[in-house]
């Protein structure tokens, strides 16, 4: 029989993949998406007319649409993508962002607890925990794993180290299967346009088919990153909920670059100086800053068999070229 999955965010970046994945493997797909004025399916066009696919309209703030939700379909997995999930944006919206991706995440586990106890519940945690703190290997390398403690640096950090312990409190005290993945920095040409990587593509993208004149407005280039490719990781995703086990994983590349760097390497790809375009704007610093990000995924290779498949060079230039057609054709 085919298993349901739930996948809440299913309109964006990471909840179109794992969509197109769990059809692919036959799952019926019930994508939970939240009301807007305007179309916003861009992302989910290939599928959206899926005889497996059921698109129903909800807030993950407005918890009794999560419990009919959970009673009518009792899924064998529920994915958990949907979230407030701009950084920046945390610090001007600090109340929605815990309204959302942490009240959000107790409304569905307490829905699993009480409605649907056999469902494996898929937390999207965040590297962005860790915010300044590291661990250092005996070779002095600084990197960050499953057991290195979180000291977040924003209010999107916070709402998400109260959801991840929320997730442990629930697996530890009432024996449901709800796993966190730790997930670093991931991108594709789905990312959202205020994101960094998308926002340098974007921009390529109209200066390469002249469609702005205009200078890349940027904030902090000194910050480090590890930054993967979104369909390699939502297969973790996947992988996390066919163990017999709940438990936590690091996702990671294991390679960091800076902000700079991801931005030199963009216009290099198409023979541009950054330093003609990029302007400097100090209003997109953010009041606490997250200096360095490089994750050790030890424990998803062995357990899991999961490595990353894309690299940092074949990352950038998809999303440039992506972003070099779209241009082209607006
Ligand atoms: P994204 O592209 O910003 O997508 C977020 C999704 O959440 C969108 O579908 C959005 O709907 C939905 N949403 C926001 N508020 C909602 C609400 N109140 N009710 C219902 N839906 C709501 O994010 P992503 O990059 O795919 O990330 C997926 C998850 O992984 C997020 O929880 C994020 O925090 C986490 N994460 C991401 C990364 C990364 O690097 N991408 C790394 C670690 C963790 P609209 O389309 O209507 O806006
Ligand atoms: N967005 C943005 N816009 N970031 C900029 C800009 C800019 O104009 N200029 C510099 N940056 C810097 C940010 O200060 C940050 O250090 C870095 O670029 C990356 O910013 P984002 O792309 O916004 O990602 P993030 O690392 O803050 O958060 C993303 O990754 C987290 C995992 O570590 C998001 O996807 C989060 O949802 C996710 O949890």
């Amino acid at each position: 029989m085919n298993k349901t999955a739930i996948i809440t965010g299913i309109t964006g970046q990471d909840g179109s993949y794992l969509a197109e994945l769990l059809l692919e493997k036959d799952y019926k797909v019930v994508g939970l998406y939240r009301r807007s004025s305007s179309y916003h399916f861009e992302r989910i066009s290939s599928i959206v007319d899926h005889p497996n696919l059921t698109l129903l309209e909800f807030d993950l703030t407005d918890p009794s649409v999560i419990l009919s939700i959970l009673k009518q379909y009792e899924p064998d997995e529920f994915y958990n993508l949907a979230a407030m999930s701009h950084v920046g944006t945390s610090f001007h919206q600090p109340s929605t962002t815990f309204d959302i991706n942490t009240m959000g995440v107790l409304h569905i586990l307490e829905g699993i607890r009480t409605t649907s106890s056999a469902t494996k519940y898929y937390q999207a945690s965040t590297s962005e925990m860790f915010g300044k703190n590291y661990s250092v290997d005996k070779d002095n390398n600084k990197y960050q794993d499953e057991n290195t403690p979180l000291i977040p640096q924003s209010p999107y950090a916070v709402s998400k180290v109260a959801s991840h312990n929320l997730v442990r409190i629930y697996r530890d005290a009432y024996n449901i299967f709800a796993t966190s993945g730790i997930l670093f920095n991931h991108e594709s040409p789905r990312r959202g346009e205020n994101f960094l990587t998308r926002k340098v593509t974007k921009y390529i993208g109209q200066l390469v088919n002249k469609k702005t004149s205009d200078s890349l407005k940027l904030g902090n280039l000194q910050a480090y990153r590890d930054w993967g490719h979104a369909k390699d990781y939502v297969y973790a995703m996947y992988l996390m909920l066919q163990q017999d086990v709940p438990d936590d994983f690091v996702i990671c590349t294991g390679q960091t670059h800076s902000v700079l760097n991801f931005v030199i390497k963009s216009f290099e790809s198409v023979d541009l100086d950054y330093k003609q375009y990029v302007e400097i704007d100090p209003s997109l610093y953010r009041p606490a800053e997250v200096d360095y990000l490089c994750g050790r995924s030890l424990k998803a290779q062995k357990v899991l068999g999961w490595i990353p498949s894309t690299s940092f060079d074949d990352l950038v230039s998809e999303m440039i070229q992506s972003d070099i057609k779209v241009y082209a054709n607006v």
